[in-house]
């Protein structure tokens, strides 16, 4: 309106410029106080005020506002109405107006144009209270942000001059101004933003004018700093260290990593991984706890290295190491191990022998690895250690396979961890055998009884050697010792064998031969070198009844014989005669004992049983005959026994004729029993004689042998069979001893001298009162009696015995 209000004017102006006579311009500022002075228009029109006056001179007025007013009183121009230039021209410069002073009488016309000048009243302002904007963190600098302009109205330099950005890091302002002269800005970022250190800016952007004085307008600019994903997670350590005992469960919580990042949102929501998982170790992705997910063994690994990998929303990761040092726990049993082993030991092995050589190991560490090794205490032997975990197992005592076969051996491992494990290996070890013991002989001396005429190979004995020593050591063998009886070796006598040791007579032995011999056996093992020892065997040979008494006086012979003289004064109780009679058998089977069989008359005479001595029973009387027959049994005491039967003549008379005339049979004998009488003396005086040197025979035999009784046990020479002539003695008893009761009797009668063997011959008298075969022993053998027979005594005897047999036969 203002602006076509003032192009009316100005083509009323033109119109009127013919009878316009003169043209008045003045300037003013706007806003000035109504009734201020334009211009003194009268005087510068060069009117009077009385023309004024006159002309009634007035401002022809159009459809304008009527700024000025005229004073006519005082021909002034003055302001009516307020005068705002930003109203009346806009932007457009120069601002006037114009209008016209119109005089009437006559009429006259002046042009006054009103310049109107601007002044600074209007500050620049913007259309927005606030700014606001939302700027990423990542915005490269360089980025641009339009702000925008402020307007003023005011024109030139009251008009807006520029922009002024509050202080700030990051952006700077750029001014521009378009073709049309409005001039805008913009924020330059110079310097990257950080959410993380300013999430928020506020600056002011104001807006100057260059009016004086200077007016400005302010508007606030909001930066929002928008996250971006700049920064990575930080793990809070770059080492992490945990300790978890081995035998710990799955499950168990070990240690708990964690980053952080400064970002926001997901931008700064770490997850959590293990990038080269080895299944022991999980870790939850959320919370970075890290938890066993496997078994841990010490003995195997001891320490884990993890690198666990921090990732956050958009990508950015952080690493860090977590070691997990495995303790160890006592969770392995110590082993035991034989790494060499003899199995077996000679019982003669020396204290310190080595045995087995036992491993010892605990895979355990520390002191749940330090094993002690030790072996039950009951048996002789010992550990020593050789070597880290070894040890050898060694004799500590000498053995003895014979004692102690075998022995358990217990090795016990423990090690030394709280609680202590413990192991234990069991070794048998055999003790083998060593040749160190001799056979021994059941019994100290052995001793066989055996009966005469036995049968060759008739088991004497049975020998039994044991050795304690095992299998071929403890193999006994027995073996006959070399040696000599009666002059020839032993082995002629018995044999030995040698696996059984049954030792067996080789030949008859004859009791009246050999009482006894003795020889030694030896047992010896298979073991190398063999061990033996002896053993001395004793053959006592036992005597049997193989032998008849044999009568030795009265001689027999075959017809009739010698008469003893009996008085008939004789009491009773008259020795009549003696019936001798020996038995080469002895003990029981010597012992004899006589009978009367059968006699003339049996009341007359009777027979001692024990001596046979033959007495009188009764007085003789006169009607007894002269001639009595006799017959008296000698039998020994054997099982059956033996006997001998002896006829004996007696002759009842007072004088020798009277005998004779009653043995009228023997008449043709007469001279020769003169003769015979004489024959009897001498062999009376022979049988004396052998009587006192039996005696002394006894004696020096009794001396002999105490003397040589040591010499003859001790050695081992056989005993070579010596017989004296009238005393033969074998056996080993040298002394009588006083419960015997022993007679010797001989007879000169010998008128029996045949020397058949199945006749009693023996001429050598010996009674022996014993009981039982330790009796000393008397043999006659009957050689000895051929012998005797031999001997001129003795044939003088058979001779005259010879004559009065045949004397008596015819
Ligand atoms: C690391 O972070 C964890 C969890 O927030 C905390 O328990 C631990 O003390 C921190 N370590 C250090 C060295 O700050
Ligand atoms: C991780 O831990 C959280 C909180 O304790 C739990 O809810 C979540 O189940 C765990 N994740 C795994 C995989 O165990
Ligand atoms: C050793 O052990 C074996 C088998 O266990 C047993 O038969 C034997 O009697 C034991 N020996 C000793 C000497 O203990
Ligand atoms: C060894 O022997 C002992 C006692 O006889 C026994 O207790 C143990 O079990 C045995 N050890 C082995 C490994 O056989
Ligand atoms: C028999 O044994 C004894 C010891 O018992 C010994 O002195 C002797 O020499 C042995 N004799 C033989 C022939 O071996």
């Amino acid at each position: 309106m203002k602006f076509n209000g003032a192009i009316m004017h100005f083509s009323f102006v033109l119109y009127l410029i013919t009878a316009v006579h003169g043209q008045i311009r003045y300037s003013i500022p706007e806003e000035m106080k109504i009734g201020s002075l334009i211009g003194n228009i009268a005087h510068d029109l060069g009117l009077d005020l009385k023309r004024l006056r006159t002309g009634r001179a007035h401002i022809a007025h159009g459809d304008n506002i009527q700024y000025a007013e005229l004073r006519t009183d005082k021909g002034i121009l003055a302001v009516k109405e307020r005068i705002d230039r930003e109203q009346l021209c806009g932007e457009l410069t120069p601002c006037s107006f114009a209008f016209e002073i119109i005089l009437e009488n006559p009429i006259d016309l002046h042009q006054v144009t009103v310049e109107i000048l601007d002044i600074n009243d209007n500050a620049p302002t913007f259309q927005k209270k606030e700014i606001k904007w939302e700027i990423s963190e990542s915005a490269a600098p360089g980025a641009r942000f339009l702000l925008g302009g402020a307007e003023d109205p005011d024109v030139g330099v009251n008009a807006l001059q520029r922009y002024v950005l509050s202080a700030n890091e990051h952006f700077v302002l750029k001014q521009h101004e378009r073709p049309d002269g409005v001039k805008y800005a913009e924020m330059v970022l110079e310097k990257p933003l950080d959410r993380e250190l300013r999430p928020r800016l506020s600056l002011a952007l104001t807006a100057v004018d260059g009016g004086s004085p200077q007016r400005s307008g302010t508007v606030a600019i909001e930066v929002t700093v928008l996250d971006a994903n700049d920064n990575a997670p930080v793990f809070n350590q770059s080492l992490y260290k945990s300790s978890v005992p081995e035998n710990v469960p799955k499950g168990t919580f070990v240690i708990k990593v964690s980053a952080s990042d400064a970002d926001k949102g997901s931008n700064a929501y770490v997850s959590y991984s293990i990038p080269h998982n080895n299944d022991v170790f999980a870790i939850n992705e959320s919370t970075g706890d890290i938890t066993l997910s496997g078994v841990l063994d010490y003995e195997k690994v001891k320490r884990y290295e993890l690198n666990i990998l921090g990732t956050d929303g958009g990508g950015l990761t952080d690493s860090t190491k977590v070691v997990v040092d495995v303790t160890d726990v006592n969770d392995n049993i110590p082993t035991v191990a034989v790494m060499s082993s003899s199995k077996s030991v000679e019982e003669d092995a020396l204290p310190g022998t080595v045995i087995a050589v036992i491993k010892v190991q605990d895979v355990d560490s520390g002191s749940n690895g330090d094993v002690l090794c030790y072996i039950n205490d009951d048996v002789p032997f010992k550990m020593k250690p050789s070597s880290n975990h070894i040890y050898s197992l060694q004799t500590a005592a000498t053995l003895d396979r014979e004692t102690t076969p075998n022995y358990n051996v217990t090795v016990v491992a423990c090690d030394r961890g709280t609680p202590s494990l413990c192991n234990n290996l069991n070794l048998s070890i055999k003790v083998t055998d060593v040749n160190d013991n001799t056979p021994v002989f059941e019994k100290k001396t052995y001793t066989a009884h055996i009966p005469e005429n036995n049968t060759p190979g008739l088991t004497l004995i049975i020998l039994k050697a044991g050795d304690i020593d095992c299998s071929q050591n403890a193999r006994v063998n027995y073996l006959l010792e070399e040696g000599m009886v009666n002059g020839v070796s032993v082995s002629t006598y018995v044999s030995v064998n040698g696996e059984s040791g049954v030792v067996r007579a080789v030949r008859s032995f004859d009791y009246e031969q050999m009482k006894s011999f003795q020889f030694r056996v030896k047992a010896q093992d298979g073991g190398s070198p063999p061990l033996s020892s002896n053993v001395s065997v004793d053959v006592i040979i036992q005597d049997q009844n193989d032998n008849a008494p044999q009568i030795l006086y009265p001689i027999q012979s075959g017809g009739s014989l010698v008469a003893e003289m009996v008085p008939r004064a004789a009491d009773v109780g008259y020795l009549v005669t003696k019936v001798v009679a020996v038995d080469v058998d002895s003990g029981q089977n010597a012992w004899l004992s006589y009978k009367l069989q059968k006699a003339t008359d049996r009341a007359l005479f009777e027979v001692g049983a024990q001596n046979g001595e033959i007495r009188t029973a009764r007085q003789v009387t006169d009607k007894d005959p002269v001639k009595q027959k006799l017959t008296v049994v000698v039998e020994d005491n054997g099982q059956p026994s033996r006997s001998a039967i002896v006829n004996v003549n007696v002759a009842v008379a007072d004088s020798f004729p009277e005998v004779l005339s009653e043995f009228t049979d023997f008449t043709h004998e007469k001279e020769k029993n003169e003769n015979l009488t004489f024959y009897l003396v001498l062999a009376l005086a022979a049988v004396s004689f052998l009587f006192i040197c039996c005696l002394v025979v006894i004696i020096s035999v009794k001396i002999y042998r105490w003397r040589q009784s040591r010499l003859f046990y001790q050695s081992s020479l056989p005993v070579i069979p010596y017989y004296p002539p009238h005393y033969a003695d074998t056996g080993r008893t040298g002394t009588l001893q006083q419960m015997y009761n022993y007679e010797v009797c001989m007879t000169t009668d010998s008128r029996k001298s045949d020397c058949k063997f199945s006749r009693p011959s023996s001429q050598g008298v010996l009674i022996t009162d014993s009981s039982a075969s330790e009796t000393l022993q008397r043999i006659q053998e009957k050689e000895r009696f051929i012998n005797d027979f031999n001997s001129p005594e003795q044939l003088r005897l058979r001779r005259a015995g010879r004559r009065q047999r045949d004397a008596g036969g015819e």
